[in-house]
């Protein structure tokens, strides 16, 4: 028996690949050189993706093997295994810079180039570098800050997070949502309190919630306790937060959660009355569900809901964790809902510092009337440092030119994307979900996610799952068309693969 090495396996792999797809060596040269030839790779792309009937076929060959980390990555790697909590499934994947949508796994200045590998990201860390990776100017803005001062807790006022708050309820106010007339007067409507990460937003929404209803119902502050909440939604793992996540995965290893949690069916009309009762001081709902699958609330739906929690005096608090903050295009996913469908609070996170840990809570005034001092706080929520980053990523995702750029992106990737199902009909059976670059793919195999978010890793566009049937498209909002193109590509080469392998039969 002939026992190969890992080496000898990686070299056997890479003559293959020299062989078989001449452009793929660019992806093992240090970042600088590979930028040329990934152009080349693109404009191939582009051209084939010109046969309207045919899917993209040039990205069939792994580019990217799992393993082909360097040993001394694949070392580091087992060594933290040891030290590390093995909460998450991960290949033998360890990045160690970005750039606008891409990742690299090792320092193109390391010893060894022959370790560097490029991945074109449509994860943005799960919906969160919305200015891609490696910004200049948020790291100037960080090294200045952090040198000023980084955080003095919230016993004092700093210079940043008032002017984050004003950023985000005046453009709400400009660009819709929370039920803010664009005539109102500025600095009326709503306030905001800064927290770390979207589960805290959402706990605090919960909490809130809780004290209106006590405050403006007194007598039925021990029965007007109950929160609604819908299937395959995801608002976060804390006790509170995963008590409205239901999903028993995630749920049954620590019950018992928080009570008088309601589960209602999405877009179901029968029954509303019933869910939604004078017992509910609260209702949480994705706009665009992110992790459940991109399941969307109908209009006239989400019209009845918001109706139907305002005449019992529940609160409506729609988690924009995933979808706002511009990723559909508008602020917030619920930019162009009516008056009638408006929330009470919306929570975000994830893209509002581009990666640097922040989370809020918007509320509007009733609400906020009822907050008051002692009623919520946090150590790091707010710090100078957090909400600097946060002001200077608000204003840039919401000028005029940045939002028409992104939106004829958007356009540009939905044209690729209506194709998928016409050219895979019996992989991809439905359109594919969402809006702008909140994306889902459907497949009609409950293997075919996972299995194309493998195969397109391997060559190199990372992609994410969600809920039990979709391929999830969430990149830097900042994605250029031909990104948009090289990444379809792939997934259609990918596609055609599992066909070939007997997907779809
Ligand atoms: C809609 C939604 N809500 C809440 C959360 C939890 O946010 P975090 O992971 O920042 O705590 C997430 C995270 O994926 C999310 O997508």
């Amino acid at each position: 028996m002939v026992t190969l090495s890992v080496s000898m396996i990686r070299q056997a792999r890479c003559t293959t690949l020299r062989r078989l797809q001449p452009f793929a060596r660019g992806y093992a040269t240090p970042a600088g050189a590979e930028l040329k030839v990934s152009n080349q790779f693109l404009s191939i792309n582009t051209r084939s993706l010109n046969r309207a009937t045919q899917p993209n076929t040039s990205f069939k060959s792994v580019t990217h093997y799992d393993d082909n980390a360097p040993q001394s990555t694949l070392d580091m790697i087992h060594a933290h295994t040891s030290y590390l909590l093995n909460t998450y499934a991960r290949p033998s994947i360890l990045f160690t810079h970005g750039k606008g949508c891409k990742l690299f796994t090792t320092s193109p200045s390391s010893t060894s180039s022959s370790g560097v590998q490029e991945y074109l990201d449509f994860t943005a860390g799960i919906a969160v570098n919305a200015l891609g990776h490696g910004d200049e100017q948020i790291a100037e803005i960080m090294k200045d800050q952090q040198s000023k001062l980084t955080h003095a807790s919230n016993v004092y006022w700093n210079e940043y997070a008032g002017e984050l708050a004003k950023l985000l309820v005046e453009n709400t106010r400009k660009q819709g949502g929370l039920g803010l007339k664009s005539d109102s007067a500025p600095g009326t409507g709503a306030k905001v309190f800064f927290s770390n990460s979207g589960t805290e937003a959402n706990e605090g929404a919960l909490k809130f919630v809780r004290k209106y209803a006590k405050e403006v119902n007194p007598s039925m502050a021990s029965t007007k306790t109950a929160i609604v909440c819908f299937t395959n939604a995801f608002h976060g793992r804390s006790m509170g937060a995963l008590s409205v996540t239901p999903n028993p995965k995630y749920q049954e290893p620590f019950a018992p959660l928080i009570p008088n949690v309601r589960v209602g069916e999405l877009n179901q009309h029968e029954g509303l009355e019933e869910l939604i009762d004078e017992n509910v001081c609260g209702v949480i709902i994705e706009p665009i569900q992110g992790e459940g699958g991109l399941n969307e609330g109908t209009r006239d739906w989400m019209i009845k809901l918001a109706k139907r929690a305002r005449e019992v005096g529940a609160i409506l608090i729609y988690d924009e964790i995933q979808c706002g903050l511009f990723r559909t295009g508008k602020m917030w996913a619920h930019s162009g809902f009516p008056l009638e469908a408006q929330p009470d609070i919306v929570t975000m996170a994830k893209p509002l510092a581009n990666g640097f840990p922040i989370g809020a809570i918007m509320v509007r005034d009733h609400v906020a009337e009822k907050i008051s001092v002692g009623s919520h706080g946090t150590t790091f929520g707010g710090q100078p440092l957090a909400t600097r980053v946060g002001a200077h990523v608000v204003s840039r995702l919401s000028a005029p030119e940045f939002l028409s750029r992104m939106n004829d992106t958007a356009a540009h990737l939905d044209t690729l994307l209506e194709r998928l199902p016409k050219l895979f009909p019996n992989i991809i059976p439905a359109p594919v979900r969402g809006r702008g670059f909140m994306r889902g793919i459907p497949f009609a195999h409950a293997d075919a996610p996972a299995e194309l978010v493998k195969r397109a890793r391997q060559r190199g566009v990372l992609l994410l799952t969600a809920g039990k049937d979709a391929v999830r498209l969430v990149p830097s909002l900042t994605v250029t068309k031909e990104e948009c193109d090289h990444a379809i590509g792939v997934i259609e080469s990918c596609l055609v693969t599992m066909e070939e392998d007997g997907f779809g039969k």
